[in-house]
């Protein structure tokens, strides 16, 4: 049986986490493929919220395995804190798998990111300051400590040691940091981490090969979102994995064919967290409006959300990269009170209308925003289960987004809650 990727299309908390959860239904696997805990994913269910980093959605579901795949940057402190907190809440992640090959995110990875993001001061990124990009960049460079690596203690030292020679040097030097002791490092982490890594460690491949082979549909469950690719998102204000559905291949040890199916998750209205461009945000009192009623704040850094219209510039962009076969819209609910709900269908660039969004950054930062007015439903959609309970301006919004952008809107979402969402096709 083929694969499904659920993807973000737009820069993030796009609602991913609870669309894993109602499509993990029908799956055996639920498989993280990139990221690290700088992802918050937020599952509620009759009433109690569930707020993921690391462990993929499908836990709350007695029959699916949770994958870490070897795309994943893994802090395994914040791993077991998150299993123990899971535990607590009565759910159970015994199923819990980590690839052996997935990079640890170890506390100078933490140091220098939160480092680097105060020196630069204004002109930072916004990180999370989790961790993540300088991770991935010992990854890219050679010296990262797999979780394999935390199992063998002759070459955990060895590995720690190496990567803390010039780590030290930069945090000391230039970010005036005490730095880190390797070998007290590797003690605390040998004696208090890796017994319990061990127990979730494996070889996740052959894992997802066996249940692709047995005939189960899997999940891959993408973190961040389109426009905060490495690649195709808006560089340097980007994460530093590759959110978009193809990276599923790479992040967890997939061929292409295997993905028939990628639900693109789009929120009504749209949102960013951290530093960059952003063409239709919101400076008034729609913005607020969207912060308040859709509680726009980080569900891992607390930070306010930026807020703005829908963009179908981006939104088409990104159907066409992450290959959508299918679109989530979700917190259509959010947009309830409004009379009119603008979408922007171009961009304006030195005067010029465009349909496509540039291939520069420096005409993104220069893009004015062309909007459509469609009529708002002014009414309350939250209880609305079928699609006969959806105002008739609703299904004309859905309609306008779904010829826009070339995708069928498969479901829309009306509420946080596990229930509330109405089934419209496939
Ligand atoms: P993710 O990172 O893409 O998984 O999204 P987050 O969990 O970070 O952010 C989405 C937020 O919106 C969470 O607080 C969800 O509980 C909430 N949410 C998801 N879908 C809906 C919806 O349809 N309506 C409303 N009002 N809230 C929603
Ligand atoms: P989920 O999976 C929203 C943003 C950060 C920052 C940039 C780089 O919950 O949608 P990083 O710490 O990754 O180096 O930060 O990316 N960012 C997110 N924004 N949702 C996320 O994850 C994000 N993960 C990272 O705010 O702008
Ligand atoms: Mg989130």
């Amino acid at each position: 049986m083929p694969a499904t990727v659920v993807v973000g299309t737009q820069w993030g908390d796009e609602g991913k986490g609870r669309v894993v959860d109602l499509r993990a239904k029908e799956s055996v696997l639920v498989v993280r493929y990139q990221g690290g805990h700088n992802a918050g994913h937020t599952i509620v269910v009759d009433g109690e919220t569930f707020a993921l980093q690391l462990v993929p959605s499908g836990v709350l579901y007695d029959h699916v395995t949770p994958v870490i795949g070897n795309g994943v940057v893994v802090d395994p402190v914040v791993l077991l804190a998150e299993v123990d907190m899971l535990e607590r809440k009565g759910v159970d992640c015994s199923r819990l798998v980590v690839s052996t090959h997935a990079h640890l995110v170890m506390p100078y990875h933490q140091a220098m990111d939160t480092a680097n993001e105060e020196r630069l001061g204004e002109d930072g990124i916004g990180t999370t300051r989790r961790g993540i990009g300088p991770a991935y960049a010992d990854k890219a460079s050679r010296i990262g400590i797999r979780v394999e690596d935390l199992l063998d203690p002759p070459t955990f030292r060895r590995r720690l040691r190496a990567a803390l020679l010039d780590k030290n040097e930069l945090l000391r030097r230039v970010h005036d940091h005490p730095g880190f002791d390797a070998d007290e490092l590797a003690e605390h982490y040998l004696e208090d981490v890796a017994p319990r890594i061990a127990g979730f460690a494996a070889d996740t491949v052959s894992l997802i090969h066996e249940s692709l082979e047995a005939g189960h549909r899997v999940l891959f469950e993408g973190a961040q979102a389109t426009f905060l690719d490495l690649d195709h998102g808006t560089y340097p204000f980007v994460t530093s994995s590759n959110p978009v559905a193809g990276a599923a291949t790479v992040g967890a040890g997939i061929g292409p064919g295997v993905i028939d199916r990628v639900v693109g998750v789009v929120k009504a209205y749209t949102t960013r967290v951290g530093a960059g461009p952003f063409v239709t945000e919101l400076d008034d009192e729609t913005g607020d409006l969207l912060v308040e009623r859709g509680h726009e704040f980080g569900t891992n850094t607390g930070r306010r959300r930026r807020t703005g219209w829908l963009d179908l510039v981006m939104l088409r962009h990104a159907v066409r990269l992450n290959g959508c076969t299918e679109l989530v819209v979700t917190k259509l609910d959010v947009l309830d009170t409004l009379d009119r709900i603008r979408v922007c269908t171009a961009y304006e660039i030195d005067g010029v209308e465009r349909p496509n969004l540039p291939d520069r950054m420096v005409d993104l930062e220069k893009a004015r925003p062309v909007y459509r007015e469609l009529r708002g439903w002014e009414a309350d959609t939250s209880n609305a289960r079928e699609v006969h309970d959806l105002p008739p301006a609703v299904r004309d919004y859905l309609d306008f987004v779904s010829e826009w952008v070339g995708v069928p809107v498969s479901m829309v979402c009306v509420g946080p809650g596990r229930e509330q969402y109405v089934h419209l096709s496939g």
